[in-house]
């Protein structure tokens, strides 16, 4: 397997996120725009809370990088926390003289009871710090470096809101995104990044965004949450990547893997997998057609996987993200300190954080699919892989030829 990997260290309100990206080949150029731009949108959408007024992340980068290319040695990127300094006394590393606050109510729905349960915390600010959704900002690191180096290679990222508290985009596009051909579905991706990337909620749509607003809206006023789903794909991916080997080859178990991991994620598909339950076998399988000498398929209904490698269709992946658990009208839970029946404890939060998801899942996919790119294509330097990439490429079709042609 391929040697990217990337290791995140930081606490929620602590001095700083930092990430390590290992395995990077040299003489990638580094698009510094594209980090800080992605950073800037994970922190957007209508429905944050109060922390993300405070944050203005930029990317600080340590190692790796020199004269705008990488070296080939660990890039290491630091993102600052701005509250840092409201919080250096309760997040002080030093021994306390004075214990701050400490946090006996578990919330429901978060990692509050079993970070207590399994690391024997005597104070649930301890679970709080790590297991929040900050760090994705250092995943969200990780993964745009990723997405460079699929850009290299004309892959192209996507990744949007479908839906919000059950309020669908007018468009339906998913359904025709599973029905389409390659080139139809890049064109359709394209324009309905380019509506999204215009949206305070990330969603191509104009018509339902002023109706989830005001639901958002609504939903704040009586104290509760929403969730929603999020539409992500990559196209101009090669065939071949990812095997059927093994079960940790399989790149749609990767990809499930790297996208469920992702904070308050707890349902991830690839293609129209959703509707495997219901449709035929015919009306489900994606007919195999030849155009420009490539084999494609009519429907994408697989999401650009099958038997665990890339197709060289879209790569369509549709995760969906739990409503958020804190809530300003808390369900019950019990105090610690004394096993008494109680509310929730309330906290500064989030209320919706699907249009700053469709950011995180991006890099997430990005991040996998550049493992596998790597995997198939590997090489010390871009020079190197980009010879092994357009080789493969060159010589797909006619090897096919030479094998099976009269
Ligand atoms: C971008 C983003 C922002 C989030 N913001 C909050 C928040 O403000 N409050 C909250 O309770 N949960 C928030 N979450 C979700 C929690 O981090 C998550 O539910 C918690 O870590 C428990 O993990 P689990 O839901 O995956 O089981 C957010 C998640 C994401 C992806």
């Amino acid at each position: 397997m391929s040697h990217l990997r990337f290791l995140t260290a930081g606490e929620s309100h602590g001095k700083s996120l930092t990430v390590i990206i290992e395995g990077l080949p040299s003489n990638l150029p580094f698009n510094f725009e594209l980090l800080n731009l992605r950073l800037a949108q994970r922190q957007e959408g209508y429905g944050r809370g109060g922390r993300m007024k405070i944050e203005k992340d930029t990317a600080e980068i340590t190692s790796g990088v020199r004269n705008g290319k990488t070296l080939g040695s660990p890039v290491a990127i630091i993102i600052k926390n701005n509250d840092w300094e409201n919080w250096s006394e309760i997040m002080s590393e030093f021994p306390f003289e004075i214990q701050p606050g400490k946090i006996t109510v578990p919330r429901p729905g978060h990692a509050d009871m079993t970070g207590v349960q399994k690391y024997n915390f005597s104070d649930i600010r301890n679970s709080i710090e790590r297991s929040s959704a900050r760090e994705t900002a250092a995943r969200t690191a990780a993964g745009t470096v990723a997405e460079m180096l699929l850009n290299f290679f004309n892959i192209k990222l996507f990744s949007f809101v479908e839906s919000i508290g059950g309020i669908y985009s007018d468009y339906e596009f998913y359904a025709k995104l599973l029905t389409s051909k390659n080139e139809p579905a890049i064109t359709l991706l394209e324009q309905l990044q380019a509506l999204a990337d215009q949206s305070e909620l990330k969603m191509p749509d104009t018509e339902q965004t002023f109706t989830i607003i005001e639901k958002i809206k609504n939903i704040k006023k009586a104290g509760d949450t929403l969730g929603g789903s999020v539409i992500t794909a990559a196209v101009n991916l090669p065939p071949g990547l990812g095997s059927f080997v093994h079960f940790d080859r399989k790149l749609d178990a990767a990809i499930a893997s790297s996208i469920m991991s992702v904070n308050a994620v707890k349902s991830v598909t690839i293609g129209g997998g959703d509707y495997g339950s219901t449709l035929t076998g015919s009306n489900f399988h994606d007919e195999i057609i030849l155009e420009n000498s490539r084999y494609l398929r009519n429907t994408n209904m697989a999401g650009g996987i099958e038997g665990g490698i890339s197709t060289g269709m879209p790569v369509l992946v549709r995760s969906i993200m739990k409503p958020i658990s804190t809530l300003m009208m808390p369900l019950k839970s019990i105090d610690l300190k004394n096993n008494s029946e109680i509310e929730a404890r309330r906290e500064r939060s989030d209320f919706v954080a699907v249009p700053a998801y469709s950011v995180i899942a991006r890099a997430a996919l990005s991040f996998t699919l550049a493992q596998f790119f790597l995997d198939k294509f590997s090489g010390d330097s871009m020079e190197e892989i980009g010879d092994n990439f357009s080789n493969f490429n060159s010589k797909i079709f006619s090897r096919i030829q030479e094998n099976f042609g009269g």
